[in-house]
């Protein structure tokens, strides 16, 4: 990339002169898209800078290239903060993040930047490797480049496969049994970022194992925006509530779970996002070292059909549903066991099933063409 087009993807935004005592700069790629522009709402307010990079391959630009994508402008207005930077760079373009780094002293990265639909990367495979894969290779040469060695990870509960005992704790065995591509891309992005911390002991590394996140802020300006039809219940749930979706399917009522439907343990989005500040907290104490992984999900289950009847009471609106056949890959029940990073982040979710459908619905009902 010329030094002219990286001037026009380079859209710099001066920070308010207003950071906390323990401000860190905090470089998040991915933070345009759900789960990041969530956690750069916390990361704002807790008194942190943050530079974000972000290719909007899975988020919305903003109207020209001068402006933030809508999200993060979002971000700005809830927080009343502003972004340090905003980079509109690939993690494919290694060149332009060796940019981002020169011009800014990061202490920390999140990295949540990845793709993320589970049946896409069954079909094309080849893009999920290189994106998530690649893309995280790069990023963590460059950050050893710049001396930068600190990183939070987006990883997945998918790592455990199907689940040997519930709850699922971080001792359970990972990398068995994954079955779709986008699964593997989290396990292989591990295991990378575990041998570079037992290789180099200066890296410290949270790996934070999400289960299912949803919600929105509480504001209702931010929330999941999929383009295209959902993957996942909820979205799918507020689509079909506000009357975008004629009805919903329901993989299977013949599991092994008291109502037949899968059960899974969901997080709220903004409980997510203080799970990652915990995680940085962490990773500045004294005694942090290497590569560690926490769970974080409540440690409840909820089926889909409870799922459902949660969100008719938050909306008001009627959810129809079909059940259909079992979708490949799917596990009865998955629930995290969250005791290790309550014990060692100091973290746990607060916020229950009705706050998750509440503020989905808020953001939802508000905003039924996303950030449009
Ligand atoms: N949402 C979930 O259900 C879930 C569950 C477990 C783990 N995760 C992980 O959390 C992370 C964030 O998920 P999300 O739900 O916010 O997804 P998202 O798609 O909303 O956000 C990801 C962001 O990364 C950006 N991105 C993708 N590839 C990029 C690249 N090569 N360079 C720069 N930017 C790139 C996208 O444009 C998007 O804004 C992902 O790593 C995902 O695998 C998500």
């Amino acid at each position: 990339m010329d030094v002219a087009t990286a001037q026009v993807k380079c859209l710099w935004f001066v920070a308010r002169q207003h950071p906390g005592p323990m401000g860190r700069v905090v470089l998040v790629t991915g933070g345009a898209g759900f789960v990041g522009s969530h956690t750069v709402v916390e990361l704002l307010e807790a008194g942190h800078h943050v530079v974000v990079v972000d290719n909007c391959i899975n988020s919305t630009k903003g109207s020209d290239p001068q402006e933030l994508p809508p999200a993060l402008a979002r971000v700005q207005t809830i927080t009343g903060k502003t972004l340090r930077a905003f980079y509109m760079v690939s993690l494919l373009d290694r060149p332009g993040l060796t940019k981002v780094f020169a011009k800014h002293q990061v202490d920390l990265v999140i990295h949540f930047a990845a793709l993320k639909a589970v049946g896409e990367s069954v079909e094309k495979p080849l893009d999920y490797y290189i994106n998530n894969v690649t893309g995280t290779l790069n990023l963590l040469e460059v950050m050893g480049e710049a001396g930068v060695k600190r990183l939070v990870y987006s990883s997945s509960a998918t790592v455990y496969g199907v689940p040997q005992y519930l709850p699922t704790d971080e001792l359970h065995p990972t990398g068995v049994g994954i079955t779709n591509p986008y699964g593997q891309t989290k396990y292989v992005c591990e295991q990378i970022m575990k041998d570079l911390a037992t290789a180099d002991k200066e890296w410290r590394v949270v790996l934070l194992r999400y289960f299912n996140p949803v919600g929105a802020h509480e504001s209702g300006k931010i929330g999941e925006n999929p383009s295209g039809p959902p993957n996942n219940l909820v979205p799918y749930i507020a689509q079909v509530a506000v009357g975008k979706r004629e009805a919903l399917s329901v993989f299977g009522d013949d599991y092994d779970t008291p109502d037949g439907t899968g059960v899974r343990d969901y997080i709220h989005v903004m409980d997510l996002a203080s799970g990652h500040v915990a995680a940085l907290d962490k990773i500045f104490s004294e005694d942090f070292r290497s590569a560690i992984a926490y769970n974080l999900g409540t440690g409840q289950g909820v089926s889909v059909l409870q799922m459902i009847d949660a969100f008719k009471r938050a909306s008001g609106r009627d959810i129809p549903y079909k059940v259909v056949g079992r979708r490949n890959g799917d596990v009865a029940t998955i629930v995290a066991s969250c005791t290790l990073a309550e014990q060692e982040l100091g973290w746990r979710a607060t916020r229950n099933l009705q706050q998750m459908c509440i503020d989905t619905w808020r953001w939802q009902s508000q905003n039924p063409d996303g950030f449009m």
